[in-house]
């Protein structure tokens, strides 16, 4: 019921405030015992993985018939199930946490039947918790002041159905080959090129280093557009309800495909969308996409 989700809610708000403390107070020292997973793009730090514990043992201490898909435990070939499945990561933005940039955020959520119902993101450098429950909105609260505000906080503005009017997100992962290595630099330098010459040509592409706060960010109507070709489940998942209930879209990098999962590694064109029309910025993302 909706007040069982409001429960799982104020619940995950409460952990991501405890998770937001220990990121706060992490060690200057951390920089130097950041470890790398696969590459040296792709960070895990003592942090990380302390967060996840705390979240998987608060969340199962009072669920403890519900599953959980956490990025740090996350064993290759687990796939996401139809009971309520609680889906951490634990810092999105590893790097930039790592270098102490301050755009990088925990985030976590509840699915029910493979779908988010439930997402909290909170950046504790700033003081931003988004948060959301299904059918019941999306807000942004300050959490240094306790100011809250229901999202989009920009009005959306009259129908924009082209890319050329769009600050678009684009995010580079941590891969630096295979197909989606290459999608990525093809859309991103298309996103960049005339399209005389085969491109889009958007207002301009920014890349801040977290999907999740991506996801953010265009819920609240500072971005129009998040664009990103490889992502993990837990990348997205809280975000994903957080902008939908925001009046946004998410759409699969398979053209045509208007209702993606979250199941295994998936493509994302995320637009900001009141209008109908505003649908024609994502069949735009799909043509340069070409096929794939
Ligand atoms: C990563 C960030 C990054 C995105 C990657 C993600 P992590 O998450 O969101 O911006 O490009 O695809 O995996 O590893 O920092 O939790």
């Amino acid at each position: 019921t909706q007040e069982d989700l409001r429960k799982v809610h104020d619940l995950l708000v409460e952990i991501a405030r405890a998770a937001g403390k220990i990121m706060l107070e992490a060690e200057h020292e951390f920089l130097v015992a950041a470890s790398t997973k696969n590459n040296t793009s792709d960070l895990v730090t003592q942090y990380d993985k302390q967060v996840e514990k705390m979240v998987e043992e608060c969340v199962m201490e009072t669920y403890p018939t519900f599953a959980f898909l956490g990025e740090e435990t996350f064993k290759h070939g687990t796939k996401l199930a139809d009971s309520p499945t609680f889906v951490c990561d634990p810092i999105d933005g590893t790097l930039n946490f790592s270098k102490g940039v301050p755009n990088c955020a925990i985030s976590l959520a509840l699915t029910l039947d493979k779908k988010p119902v439930v997402g909290v993101v909170y950046n504790p450098f700033r003081g931003d918790m988004y948060t959301a429950i299904k059918n019941q909105g999306s807000y942004l609260t300050k959490t240094t002041t306790g100011a809250r505000f229901k999202l989009p906080l920009q009005p959306v503005s009259a129908p924009m159905p082209s890319l050329r009017t769009c600050l678009v997100a684009v995010e580079w992962g941590n891969q630096r080959k295979g197909p989606n290595w290459e999608l990525r630099t093809d859309v991103h330098k298309k996103l960049l090129t005339d399209k005389e010459e085969g491109g889009a040509f958007c207002n301009s592409v920014r890349s801040n280093g977290s999907a999740a706060l991506d996801f953010c960010y265009v819920a609240q109507g500072m971005l129009d557009c998040f664009w990103e070709g490889g992502v993990w489940v837990w990348d997205v998942c809280a975000g994903w309800i957080i902008l939908e209930e925001a009046g946004g879209i998410v759409a699969s990098a398979n053209p045509g495909d208007w209702e993606p999962t979250l199941e295994g590694r998936l493509y994302f064109a995320v637009r900001h969308a009141k209008h109908e029309e505003q649908k024609a910025v994502v069949e735009e993302l799909w043509a340069i996409m070409g096929d794939r």
